[in-house]
């Protein structure tokens, strides 16, 4: 395995900031996000991750507004690539700035065009009121711009000194080949958690053969994974998790018999059900960065047990039994 040589993050655990802004994720409790904020910065954690698209501008402006003074301090993962000031490139969905899915919001689109690039870049800026982004990320593949374009324009940007590190996110590890013969890469972000395994195998071994790093998010499922007992929580409109197929009752119920299933794993490292999971997703080769969608200082709390947590290979290849056996109960989604 080939340490990555780009700088990332020191902590592995990153704080992301979609469900933190509440858009699509159950509504925006201000003060509580900058509390979390805090909380994470004085915990040790240094990255944090976002998007354009979390909040249309929101979960920017709120880090942006955070990190006044300290901006040094922080790490700031940001994308590109999701758009909604264009009629240009492929229609994604639409969202009003509640989150709500509605046609009559705002038309997000992929669309990474060197000139939207460039304008997105600087409108991310501002928002973050800083003069450079650590980690800037093609967040979602608009299956035209030549790859490239886009790899000469993010090293225009590097060259300038606007972005630090180059990475990508929801890439084939074909992608990545084609990315990597314009620029360096620093990162791979894919979703990954214990019923999530499709970037296993093929990109976070890619990345630890290349020395990239391997960004996992979404390692609880959007809170699937968090509780043993199957909960029967009603989701507002605007939540994504309102109509997502994994939230059905049937699905709870798998999970909780999956979660029941490796309790002893849980008991003998005296873990909870999300900080196993994150420690899981840590220890998968190639992995070097979880990113924790906590939105409460207890939540954080949790995720952070993970950090240093050694699964045994006698254990991993347990689990890898268990995870295998009860694959067939969780096809893959988008949410
Ligand atoms: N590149 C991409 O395409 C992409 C896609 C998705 C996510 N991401 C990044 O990854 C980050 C994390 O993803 P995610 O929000 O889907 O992560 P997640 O960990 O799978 O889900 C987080 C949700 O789980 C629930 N939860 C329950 N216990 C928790 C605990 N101990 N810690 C954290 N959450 C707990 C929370 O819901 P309640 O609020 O209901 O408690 C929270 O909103 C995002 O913020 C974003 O930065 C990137």
């Amino acid at each position: 395995m080939k340490k990555p040589s780009a700088v990332l993050p020191i902590c592995p655990v990153i704080l992301g900031t979609w469900a933190l802004c509440g858009w699509m994720r159950g509504g925006f409790d201000r003060s509580e996000a900058l509390r979390t904020l805090s909380a994470a910065v004085d915990r040790g954690v240094d990255g944090f991750d976002t998007a354009p698209v979390y909040g249309l501008g929101a979960a920017e402006c709120l880090l942006g507004e955070f990190s006044r003074g300290f901006r040094h301090r922080l790490y700031i993962a940001d994308k590109c690539g999701m758009v909604w000031h264009t009629d240009a490139g492929k229609r994604a969905f639409y969202a009003d700035e509640n989150g709500t899915r509605r046609a009559g919001g705002h038309c997000v689109r992929l669309h990474l065009h060197p000139e939207s690039m460039r304008f997105e870049l600087e409108q991310s800026l501002r928002r973050l009121q800083s003069d450079y982004i650590d980690l800037y990320q093609i967040h979602w593949y608009d299956g035209v711009t030549p790859w490239d374009d886009i790899m000469e324009t993010m090293l225009r940007f590097r060259d300038e000194g606007k972005i630090r590190e180059i990475g990508v996110c929801n890439v084939s590890t074909e992608k990545m080949l084609r990315c990597l013969k314009t620029a360096p890469l620093a990162s791979d972000q894919e979703r990954l958690s214990l019923i999530d395994r499709k970037a296993e195998k093929n990109n976070a071994a890619f990345c630890a053969r290349r020395g990239i790093g391997f960004l996992a998010y979404s390692p609880l499922s959007f809170g699937l994974l968090a509780e043993e007992t199957p909960s029967d929580t009603v989701f507002g409109g605007s939540d994504v998790r309102t109509l997502s197929p994994r939230f059905s009752i049937e699905n709870r119920q798998k999970a909780a018999a999956l979660l029941g299933e490796l309790r002893p794993f849980r008991e003998k490292y005296a873990l909870s059900c999300a900080a196993f999971a994150l420690a899981w997703v840590l220890n998968v080769p190639g992995v070097t960065h979880v990113i924790s969608g906590a939105r409460r200082i207890g939540q954080l709390d949790e995720d952070l047990k993970a950090v240093g947590v050694r699964l045994t290979q006698t254990d991993r290849n347990q689990i890898d039994g268990i995870l295998k056996n009860r694959e067939k109960d969780f096809p893959s989604v988008r949410h």
